[in-house]
C-alpha cells in the first residue's frame, strides 16, 4: 500500500459519498437513501442506492457496491491509487510524495507494470498496423469486412515479422527481463536473449470490464497454425473469469448477451450493431463466466457455431448458466457456421430474426436428443420419449413441468395426457415428479439444506445492516450475539470489524470497514451484507419480530456448529442450556 490506512480513511471520511456520486448520478431522496438510475447496469427505474449514514452504495439490481473509492474506480476505471489520488485532490488533502522516490519502484505491484506494459505493447501493435509493414495485415482486416472505426473501437493491431522488436522497444522503455517474462509477450532464451511471442499476426488486445488489456489473441493472416494464437495465463490474466467483448457489452441497451466461440464472431457483431456479444478467451465457457455475466444479465443467448463442437459447446453452457441463475437461449445459425458468416451473408435484421426465434435452452437440449433416435421407428420413438420424460423431471415445479410437457406434445406429436403419465411413471419410480409424492427427495432435500444454509447467510447480514444503522441494538443483543456468532466467513469478517469499531469508537462506518477489504468481489459481497433488508421495515412490530427471529437463528446456528465440534459432555451441556435459554429471548426496539 502506498498510503497509510489513517490517511487513506480521512480522504474517505472528506468525501462525502452522495456529493461525489452526485457529480455521476441523477440521484433523489427517498427515506433515509438516495436513489437513482444504476450507471453499471442497465435499468429503466432505479435501484442504485447511496446511504448518506453508511457512506456506502449498493445496487438492489446487478449487486454493485461499495464505498466511495469503490465508485470511482468502478466508474472510472481507476485502479485504488488512482482513485484516491483523484479523491485526495477533490478534498484539499495533500498527499505526501511518493511519486520518484526509489520505494516507489519496489513498492508499485508487478501488477501495475504489467498492465503498463500490455497498454504499451497495444499501441505497439496498433502503430504496426497503420505503418507501411501492416499493409498486409490491413488488407486481411480489409477482406473481413472490418470498418476502420471498428479497428479503432477493438484496438486492434499486427505483430511485424522482426522476431524481436517488441521486446527491444520493451527493454528500451526500461522493463527488465523478469517483468516483461511475465507479461508472456516475450519468452527469454538464456543463449539467444529475448524473443516475442507474436510474429506476423492480426492481435487482439483482451481487456477485463474495466478497458485494461490483460492479455492478447493474435491471428494468422490467412491459413496457416495455430490459427489463434493466445497469451498464457499471467498475474493478469485469467482466462477462466474473463470474458472477450465485455468491457463494451456490460454499458449495451440490449436486454440480455449473446456468447460466440470467436474473437471475430463478437466484432462482427458489435459492428452490426449487436453490441451485447461476447465470447470467451480460446478456451470452453467456466461457471465463473456465467457469475460474470449473471451481473450484468439474466438472459444469455448463445450464438455458437453451428457445428457439431459448437453444439457440445452449447451443451456444456446450459448448465453452467442455468446453475447461475440464467436463462439460456440458443441461436439457429444455418446454414452458416458461424454468426461472424450470417452476418456477412444475410445481413443484421436477418440475425435480428435469428434472435427473437433463438431456441429455449431445455426445447434445444430435446431437439438435440432427437438426433439419436430413429423417429420413424416405433422402437426409436418409443426410447424417444422415454428419454424425454427423465428430462422432464428436472423441473420440480409442477406448473412448469406441465408446460414443458404442453410444449413437446404440441412440437413433437405426442398427446399431452400421454407424456404426462410416462414423466409420473418415472416420478414415480426415482422418488420425485408429482409433488403429492411423500417419499424423501434427494434433489429436494439438497435444495433445502441450500436454502436453510443461505437463510442463515441473510440472517447474518441482516444483523449487520441492522447495527449498522441503529447502534443502540448493541447494547439490547450483546448478551445473545457476538461476532463468532457470524459464521460466513465474509461477515464474520466484517462482524469482527463492526464490534470492535463500535466498542472502540461508538461509531459503525460501513464505509470504513470497507477499506479494509481488497478486491471487487468483496466490496459487492460487504455492500450487500450492510444492505440487507426485509420486505416492511417501517412496520415495528413486523420489524421486531424480524429481528428477535433474526437474533434466534443466527444463535442456533451458531450453537449447532459449536455442539458438532464439541469434545466434551460439559461442552454439550453447556450448549444444551444456552439453547433453551434462546427461548426466552425478545428483545424490544
Ligand atoms: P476466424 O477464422 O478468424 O473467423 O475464426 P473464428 O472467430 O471463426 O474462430 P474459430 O471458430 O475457428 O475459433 C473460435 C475461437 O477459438 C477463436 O476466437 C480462438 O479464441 C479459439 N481458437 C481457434 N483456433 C485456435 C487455435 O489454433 N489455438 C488456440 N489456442 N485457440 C484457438
Ligand atoms: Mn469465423
Amino acid at each position: 500500500m502506498f498510503y497509510s490506512e489513517d490517511l487513506i480513511e480521512e480522504i474517505r471520511s472528506r468525501n462525502d459519498i452522495v456529493d461525489v456520486i452526485s457529480g455521476y448520478v441523477k440521484l433523489q431522496k427517498k427515506g433515509a437513501s438516495y436513489f437513482g438510475l444504476c450507471p453499471f447496469h442497465n435499468e429503466k427505474s432505479p435501484s442504485f442506492s447511496v446511504s448518506p449514514q453508511k457512506q456506502m452504495y449498493y445496487c438492489f439490481g446487478c449487486g454493485a457496491g461499495g464505498n466511495v473509492f469503490t465508485f470511482i474506480m468502478e466508474y472510472e476505471n481507476y485502479t485504488f491509487v488512482e482513485a484516491v489520488k483523484m479523491l485526495a485532490q477533490r478534498a484539499g488533502v495533500t498527499l505526501p510524495e511518493v511519486e520518484d522516490s526509489p520505494e516507489r519502484k519496489k513498492e508499485a505491484s508487478l501488477r501495475q507494470t504489467l498492465l503498463e506494459i500490455n497498454k504499451l505493447a497495444a499501441k505497439y501493435f496498433y502503430y504496426q498496423l497503420t505503418q507501411p509493414q501492416g499493409e498486409y495485415a490491413r488488407a486481411y482486416l480489409d477482406g473481413r469486412k472490418l470498418s476502420h472505426d471498428t479497428i479503432v473501437k477493438f484496438g486492434l493491431g499486427y505483430s511485424n515479422k522482426f522476431s524481436n522488436d517488441l521486446y527491444q522497444y520493451l527493454r528500451g522503455r526500461n522493463y527488465d527481463d523478469y517483468t516483461l517474462k511475465e507479461t508472456g509477450l516475450v519468452t527469454i532464451d538464456e543463449k539467444r536473449g529475448g524473443y516475442d511471442k507474436f510474429w506476423n499476426r492480426v492481435m487482439f488486445p483482451i481487456m477485463d470490464v474495466n478497458n485494461r488489456v490483460i492479455g492478447f489473441g493474435g491471428r494468422v493472416l490467412g491459413e496457416g497454425t495455430p490459427k489463434y494464437l493466445n497469451s498464457p495465463e499471467t498475474k493478469l490474466f485469467d482466462k477462466s473469469r474473463n470474458l472477450y467483448g465485455l468491457n463494451l457489452a456490460r454499458r449495451s441497451r440490449r436486454p440480455n448477451m449473446i456468447i460466440c466461440e470467436g474473437y471475430m464472431d463478437v466484432i462482427s457483431m458489435h459492428q452490426a450493431g449487436f453490441d451485447n456479444a461476447v465470447a470467451s478467451l480460446g478456451t470452453a465457457f467456466t461457471s465463473q463466466q456465467a457469475s460474470l455475466l449473471k451481473r450484468y444479465t439474466d438472459e444469455v443467448l448463445l450464438a455458437y457455431d453451428s457445428d457439431g463442437a459448437g453444439v457440445k459447446a452449447a451443451l456444456r453452457a446450459i448448465p453452467m448458466l442455468k446453475e447461475a441463475g440464467l436463462r439460456a437461449r440458443v441461436i439457429d445459425m444455418k446454414p452458416y457456421k458461424d454468426p461472424d458468416e450470417f452476418i456477412k451473408n444475410m445481413g443484421m435484421e436477418a440475425f435480428e430474426e435469428r434472435l427473437s426465434k433463438a431456441k429455449n435452452s431445455f426445447m434445444f437440449e430435446i431437439s438435440i436428443m432427437e438426433r439419436d433416435y430413429d423417429m420413424n421407428d416405433p422402437e426409436g420413438k418409443t426410447g424417444f420419449f422415454n428419454g424425454v420424460a427423465h428430462k422432464l423431471l428436472e423441473f420440480s415445479q409442477e406448473l412448469e413441468r406441465n408446460n414443458y410437457i404442453e410444449a413437446i406434445a404440441r412440437g413433437y406429436g405426442i398427446a399431452y395426457e400421454d407424456l404426462r403419465r410416462l414423466v409420473n411413471q418415472y416420478g414415480l419410480k426415482s422418488g420425485f415428479g408429482e409433488e403429492n409424492i411423500s417419499r424423501p427427495k434427494p434433489a429436494a432435500s439438497r435444495r433445502e439444506a441450500g436454502d436453510r444454509e443461505e437463510a442463515i447467510v441473510t440472517a447474518q447480514k441482516l444483523l449487520l445492516t441492522w447495527l449498522s444503522e441503529d447502534t443502540r441494538l448493541f447494547a439490547k443483543i450483546d448478551e445473545w450475539v457476538g461476532p463468532d456468532d457470524f459464521t460466513e466467513p465474509l461477515c464474520h469478517e466484517a462482524a469482527l470489524k463492526v464490534f470492535d469499531e463500535f466498542y472502540t469508537k461508538g461509531t459503525v462506518t460501513p464505509a470504513r470497514i470497507m477499506n479494509l477489504f481488497e478486491n471487487k468481489e468483496e466490496h459487492d459481497a460487504i455492500a450487500r451484507a450492510f444492505n440487507t433488508t426485509i420486505r416492511d421495515e417501517s412496520d415495528k412490530a413486523a420489524k421486531e419480530k424480524a429481528v428477535n427471529e433474526t437474533i434466534k437463528r443466527i444463535k442456533l446456528n451458531s450453537l449447532d456448529r459449536l455442539s458438532k465440534n464439541a469434545k466434551d459432555i460439559q461442552t454439550l451441556q453447556d450448549i444444551i442450556r444456552q439453547k433453551s435459554r434462546l427461548q426466552k429471548l425478545h428483545i424490544s426496539l
